[in-house]
């Protein structure tokens, strides 16, 4: 029987997850503490309701837009997200050459499981980089380095992850990399750095990246990063206005609005509802992103219309590659095109620049 193309984002989850290890699923899956936040970032995209108008003509939908002033197909990127290999064996060389075929970018993670050239070898085309602050601040200055070299075209500074949120799921496992995938972005870097670099050296991922992970960091750091690189910097993991204004006022060129998908400090807001006061705060001096819980068309709308430039996906684009490569993270990407040009028509808004928060109700109706 000929397996059927996956329908939605949902459907390519259920394939990753009985074609994956139990460990690698539940890593992926999984949120911290009880999975609140997780689950928040889902339900909150489900109690926005949308406002359409009509009589509009929706023969022609245009999905383009910019980020950084950086051309997009259609206002969805991939999330930087670990591991790769764990999904497909091509792992993360898959995921960026279907983001580029879709006319996309993908974030490639520091924690990566092909080497950052390699994944900008076999992509050819646009991607960003996105950074995790090591003590080692020498050896951080050379993955910035390496990704300017690359070509990469921005500089993601990932920022809510001082100490890995305690996830339960990884614990009852006790996951561990299988054999054969590695760190790879760390193998060609100075020796003094492989032995600890390595996920051996440590009891488990959390105290790996307690053991390496810069814990100090502080808005400090931004001017730091700003004298190694001219690559835009995004700032990701703001949820209060608080810190966009800082994040603004120390240069950032872009803010990711996301709680890294429910995995760090469970109990937060969901990001689709830390998006409005991040977007009024910024207030048009950087690009705004988000993530966190986009799984449809529709969802992305609402994110657009709240006042994202672009949303990323870390998960949609890990179950399909778990389920059929680079094809199913095309696929992916495909469906999500398609749902968002047809919400786009349904709605009354033929472009991009038509989606405003005339679109949704910012609080839903009390009943
Ligand atoms: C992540 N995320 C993440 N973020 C980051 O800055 N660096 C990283 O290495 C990772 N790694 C990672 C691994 C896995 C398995 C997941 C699921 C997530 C967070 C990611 O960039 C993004 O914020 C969330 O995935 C968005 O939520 P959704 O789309 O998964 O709901
Ligand atoms: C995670 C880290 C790697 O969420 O960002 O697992």
């Amino acid at each position: 029987m000929m397996p059927l193309t996956p329908l939605t984002i949902d459907e390519f989850e259920a394939i990753a997850r009985e074609r994956m290890e139990r460990s690698a699923y539940d890593y992926y899956a999984g949120g911290s503490g009880e999975e609140r936040t997780l689950a928040a970032n889902r339900e909150a995209f489900n109690r926005i309701p949308l406002r359409p108008r009509v009589l509009i003509d929706v023969s022609q939908i245009d999905t383009r837009t910019t980020v950084l002033g950086q051309p997009l197909a259609l206002p969805v990127m991939l999330a930087p997200t670990a591991f790769n290999r764990l999904a497909h064996a091509d792992g993360e060389m898959a995921a960026a050459r279907a983001a580029r075929a879709a006319g996309t970018i993908m974030i490639g993670s520091t924690l990566s499981t092909c080497a950052l050239e390699d994944v900008a070898g076999a992509c050819e085309g646009p991607l960003w980089f996105q950074l995790y602050v090591y003590k080692d601040r020498g050896f951080t200055q050379e993955l910035v380095a390496r990704a300017e070299a690359a070509g990469y075209r921005a500089l993601v500074l990932t920022v809510d992850t001082p100490l890995l949120g305690r996830r339960y799921r990884d614990v009852r496992n006790n996951f561990v990399l299988p054999e054969g995938i590695t760190m790879k972005n760390f193998e060609a870097a100075m020796k003094s750095m492989t032995s600890a670099a390595r996920w051996g050296a440590h009891s488990s991922f959390s105290a790996y990246v307690h053991d390496l992970f810069d814990a100090t960091l502080s808005w400090t750091a931004l001017e730091w990063l700003r004298t190694q690189t001219r690559l835009p910097i995004v700032v990701k993991g703001i949820m209060t206005e608080e810190d966009a204004h800082l994040a603004v006022s120390a240069g950032a060129d872009g803010v990711i609005v996301s709680n890294h998908g429910g995995r760090q400090l469970d109990g937060a807001l969901a990001s689709i509802d830390a998006l409005p006061e991040v977007v009024d705060a910024v207030a048009g001096r950087a690009d705004v992103l988000m993530d966190g819980g986009i799984r449809r068309g529709t969802d992305v709308l609402k994110a657009l219309a709240f006042g994202a430039r672009a949303v990323c996906i870390g998960r949609p684009y890990l179950w399909a590659l778990a389920a059929n490569g680079e094809q199913g993270v095309s696929d992916a990407l495909r469906i999500l095109r398609d749902e968002l040009s047809l919400a786009m028509a349904l709605s009354g808004r033929p472009t991009i620049s038509s989606i405003d928060s005339s679109l949704v109700q910012r609080r839903p109706p009390v009943g």
